[in-house]
């Protein structure tokens, strides 16, 4: 039997042999002949770059060119692609792909930080060289979320977006519901266990999730990728008290990443919010992330694996990888980067109901007040509940009806000023989803 594979390789040079770097060089060494069938052509591994040239990474680079600079690398005139798998939105990250562009080079990036703040930039410059950038693996890890959107849900309108795309936000939230452990607790566990990112707050700030929102944005709604729109907030003030509550009402709290386009604009949220327990990303455990697209003709789509690890992103990688060793060139967010829009944002325009947790003085008239201050800014009380205690501030739980943000933020203030508040109220969205 004959094989049609061509003669002509793909040839790769890869700058950072980190977590997904040498989960790359695995999947290439380990699956050559598979790939080599299925992309019509080897793939094969030229150079590689990464700080440290003699830490011991399990795999055998000893085939491999080795460049210190990872510039230099992107520059070599005996390779196809650059994939650049180190990190960090600006310095070599950001100087190499550019070199790699200018050098006629596709690339191929798991870096959410440098196409959220450089994307567009980077799409341009890419495009007028008749190179792609592929970044599959930049959100949600092992899932193919890039490819659904910019492929499968290509004949749709897209309405919205939205996931849980930080596993380990996740993993925090869940481990403190089913341990019964503070947020202060669970945080030094994730971080023994390795989950943080080096600067905790791209995890629990809600940054990382957000870079990788504001990607998803722009293949859907066909805007220029706009990271700063993102209303961001993380997960450092949520209670044990919170999550227990919530739950008591029928919810779970995720950090939930919301994009839609409204008639005031784009909204893009990543931020804490109440989900019912019972749906999909209510049950969602532990470090696990997911997708929920939803399109005109499609309805809803639900993505849900692993956002993080060798394997999976490595996986997503190679997906890019074998896409422009077959030929196949999509758009860095799926259109030519000339026609995305500018889009104008808006700041959590759609009404939605709220979750209000407060202590209150336990004196008579107290909750009369706080009933009367949510009256005058026109939000509706759905359920409430008050719990015995035994100090002087009674905890109460107030589910509104859907309201505006603007009226919400109205009542916090008007909260303030009862002085029947034993302190500061939590106030936290609820998602349709
Ligand atoms: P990592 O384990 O920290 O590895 C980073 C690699 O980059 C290391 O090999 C490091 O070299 C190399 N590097 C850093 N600065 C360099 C420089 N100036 N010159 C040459 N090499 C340099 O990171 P990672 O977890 O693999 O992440 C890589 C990228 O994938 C990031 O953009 C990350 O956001 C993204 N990502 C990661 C995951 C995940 O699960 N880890 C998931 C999705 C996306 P040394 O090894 O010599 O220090
Ligand atoms: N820090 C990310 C997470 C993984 O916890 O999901 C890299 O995207």
């Amino acid at each position: 039997m004959t094989t049609d594979i061509s003669p002509r390789p793909l040839r790769l040079g890869i700058a950072g042999l980190g977590t997904v770097g040498t989960g790359l060089v695995k999947i290439v060494q380990e699956h050559a002949p598979l790939l080599a069938s299925r992309a019509g052509r080897p793939i094969e591994i030229v150079a590689v770059s990464a700080r440290a040239k003699a830490k011991n990474r399990g795999v055998d680079l000893s085939a491999y060119a080795w460049e210190d600079d990872p510039v230099a690398l992107a520059g070599r005139a005996d390779i196809d692609v650059f994939v650049e798998l180190m990190g960090g939105s600006d310095g070599p990250a950001r100087r190499a792909t550019e070199t790699a562009i200018a050098a006629g080079k596709d690339v191929v990036t798991a870096n959410k930080a440098l196409l959220a703040l450089h994307g567009q930039a980077l799409a341009t410059a890419a495009e007028a060289a008749g190179k792609v950038i592929r970044f599959e693996a930049a959100v949600a890890g092992g899932i193919p979320v890039v490819k659904a959107l910019t492929e499968g849900l290509a004949g749709n309108e897209i309405s919205r977006v939205m996931g849980v795309m930080n596993g380990t936000c996740n993993y925090i939230l869940t481990r403190m519901e089913s341990a019964g452990l503070p947020y202060e607790t669970v945080f030094q566990e994730a971080s023994d266990l390795g989950y943080l990112e080096a600067d905790p707050n791209l995890d629990v700030g809600g940054i990382d999730a957000g870079h990788k929102l504001a990607l998803l944005a722009a293949i859907a709604f066909g805007t220029q990728v706009d990271f700063d729109a993102v209303e961001l907030e993380g997960i450092g003030s949520i209670t044990i008290e919170d999550i227990r509550q919530a739950a008591d009402m029928g919810y779970k709290i995720k950090l939930l990443g919301v994009a839609q386009m409204t008639g005031r604009g784009l909204e893009q949220r990543m931020s804490p919010c109440l989900v019912p327990e019972t749906s999909p990303l209510g049950q969602l455990q532990g470090g696990t992330n997911m997708v929920v697209l939803e399109g005109d003709a499609v309805g809803q789509i639900v993505l849900r694996g692993a956002g993080a690890g060798s394997g999976p992103t490595a996986s997503a990688v190679m997906a890019d990888i074998m896409d422009i060793a077959r030929g196949y060139r999509v758009p860095t967010f799926g259109q030519p980067a000339a026609n995305l829009r500018q889009a104008r944002a808006a700041r959590a325009a759609v009404a939605a109901p709220y979750y209000l947790r407060m202590q209150l003085l336990d004196k008579p008239g107290a909750l009369a007040k706080v009933a009367r201050v949510l009256g005058e800014a026109g939000i509706s009380i759905d359920r409430m509940r008050q719990y015995s205690h035994e100090d002087v501030a009674a905890p109460v739980l107030i589910v509104t009806h859907k309201t505006t943000r603007t009226a919400l933020e109205e009542a916090l203030v008007g909260f303030e000023e009862t002085g029947v508040m034993a302190g500061p109220p939590v106030a936290i969205r609820i998602e349709a989803v």
